[in-house]
């Protein structure tokens, strides 16, 4: 018997210690677009995140089993499903957070901007709905063309006098997670101890990591610089062609966007020196929306800490990405004005 209750209550114990907000908190985080092939392994994540009370997952089919199946996970959070358009609003309502990553993915051989009138939609319709049912949420966006989609959703949310710029998010968390993955490689360190800012936006040359504020630095000839760059750049790409009609990034996407929901949480819940590279509605630069390192608080962006010093290289690079953005902004501001 004492050994077995030893275990038991050194279980306990552990238990306790890592979920120590447990019972701290009510969030509630909606999942729009919950049971693709990014919305699965995201609320799989979210599920074990302590902080969140409520786990709203909606898609427009398969949402009942999804949470059947998720809800035998013996975490604190409870799920809840919402199936179709027609229940958006519900799954929608109190939500403190509101992640999506619905939309269609990219085949080979297609752009992100490719997407627009597959995926724009998502964006409005998402939109709409939040400015009604809960118009203090942050919104995290995933669906691409994140450029293009997150004017989208801001245009909206202006036509219903929801548009607070400081919790609209485009997830660009991923591109940072890469580069440390693959700097670390080439390195040779653990990819968690890179810190590397992604500003820009999240498409082709869109995407400039700042390897001149790389940590530990990252000092290499020009050729492997570039050849770095472009793997950066195109590691969605890359993702695409491997999985050969059969998608984009799911499994990175969901584990970068759910450490920045809970980068989101951290800061509601009043934890200092919060900073994420996100795309956001920005005056640090000629386009209205570009993604550099933010001081999140509780009420989202605190402050955005801006363009990092920059070296000449990337100097040149965020010349011609502007460029890129702002047309991919255009084209938003246009699309939702249809
Ligand atoms: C990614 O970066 O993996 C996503 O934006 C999906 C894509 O189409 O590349």
């Amino acid at each position: 018997q004492i050994p077995q209750l030893t275990y038991i209550s050194r279980w306990a114990q552990s238990k306790c210690n890592s979920w120590n907000h447990c019972f701290s908190r009510g969030i509630k985080v909606a999942v729009v677009g919950a049971a693709g092939g990014i919305g699965q392994p995201l609320s799989l994540l979210l599920k074990q995140n302590p902080q969140i009370s409520e786990l709203a997952i909606q898609d427009l089919v398969d949402t009942k089993g999804i949470a059947a199946d998720l809800s035998h996970i013996s975490t604190s959070t409870t799920v809840k499903s919402f199936t179709g358009k027609e229940e958006l609003a519900c799954a929608l309502e109190n939500a403190a957070i509101v992640v999506v990553p619905a939309g269609l993915p990219r085949k080979p051989g297609m752009n992100r901007s490719d997407l627009l009138s597959a995926n724009g939609s998502v964006a409005v319709d998402v939109a709409k709905a939040v400015s009604k049912a809960c118009p203090a949420a942050m919104m995290a966006f995933i669906t691409n063309p994140l450029n293009t989609v997150i004017p989208i959703a801001a245009e909206v949310l202006k036509q219903e006098d929801a548009f607070d710029p400081n919790r609209l998010f485009g997830v660009t968390s991923l591109d940072v997670v890469r580069a440390q993955t693959f700097i670390g490689e080439a390195l040779g360190v653990n990819p968690q101890e890179v810190k590397i800012p992604v500003i820009g936006g999240h498409a082709g040359i869109t995407i400039l990591p700042v390897f001149s504020q790389c940590q530990p630095e990252y000092k290499v000839n020009s050729e492997q610089r570039t050849k770095m760059l472009t793997r950066i750049q195109e590691a969605g790409t890359e993702v695409v062609k491997a999985k050969a009609g059969k998608g984009s990034a799911t499994l990175s996407m969901a584990y970068a966007a759910a450490n920045f929901v809970n980068s989101i949480l951290r800061a509601m819940n009043n934890e200092e020196n919060v900073i994420e590279c996100a795309y956001v509605a920005s005056d640090v630069s000629e386009a209205e929306y570009f993604a550099s390192p933010l001081l999140l608080g509780p009420k989202g962006i605190k402050e955005n800490l801006g363009v990092p010093e920059l070296d000449g290289c990337e100097e040149d690079a965020l010349k011609l990405l502007i460029k890129q953005l702002i047309k991919d902004i255009e084209d938003g501001i246009k699309y939702a004005e249809c």
